[in-house]
């Protein structure tokens, strides 16, 4: 299995995922981008915050291990994950397994600026939504750290990440 045919894109909400990966489609010829949160919205036909309201996180959890499973088995994808995808150990083997991985690392002052205006982010539904995102990012940076690469996106702008990125996977993929 050549696991270099899929870039899997982690991090916090507010990253950069969605729209690194977009254009990271646009400048990979044959790739498709995927993004599982929006996958996870057609499966269940509901928005994730009804997810959630209604379900529970661990309901929210499991459909998102199935369409972490379900899209690792194909290839020439740019994927974006949810921020929390990487808590499960499952998750994190299947995602090795099948994808180089890339960290978009940003701060948590640059995180939360970017998403407080949105109202789409249960797991900041917190009396202290600030407080909620660093002990998030706390529990998961060690999982994040573990991906194949860490790209800084702080000073940076979109282009430069997106270079970064394909150049790294390129490199990758001639030196396997
Ligand atoms: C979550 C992040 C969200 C989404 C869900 C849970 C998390 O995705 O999967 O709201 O636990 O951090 P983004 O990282 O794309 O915002």
């Amino acid at each position: 299995m050549n696991k270099d045919k899929n870039i899997i894109l982690i991090g916090m909400m507010g990253c950069g995922k969605s729209t690194v990966g977009h254009l990271l489609d646009e400048k990979i010829p044959d790739f498709q981008y995927v993004d599982l949160d929006k996958e996870i919205e057609k499966e269940a036909k509901k928005t994730i915050p009804e997810i959630f309201a209604q379900d529970g996180e661990a309901y929210f959890r499991e459909l998102e291990s199935k369409t972490v499973q379900r899209f690792c088995n194909y290839r020439n994808q740019v994927i974006s994950t949810g921020g929390g995808a990487v808590e499960k150990p499952e998750n994190r083997a299947i995602m090795k397994e099948n994808g180089t991985i890339f960290y978009l690392k940003a701060d948590v002052k640059t995180l939360f600026d970017r998403v407080k205006k949105t109202s789409n982010r249960p797991m900041l539904f917190r009396e202290n939504p600030m407080e909620a995102m660093k002990t998030l990012l706390a529990k998961r940076e060690e999982f994040y750290k573990e991906a194949d690469f860490t790209i800084e996106t702080e000073k940076k702008e979109l282009l430069e990440i997106v270079e970064e990125i394909v150049n790294e996977y390129e490199k990758r993929l001639h030196k396997d």
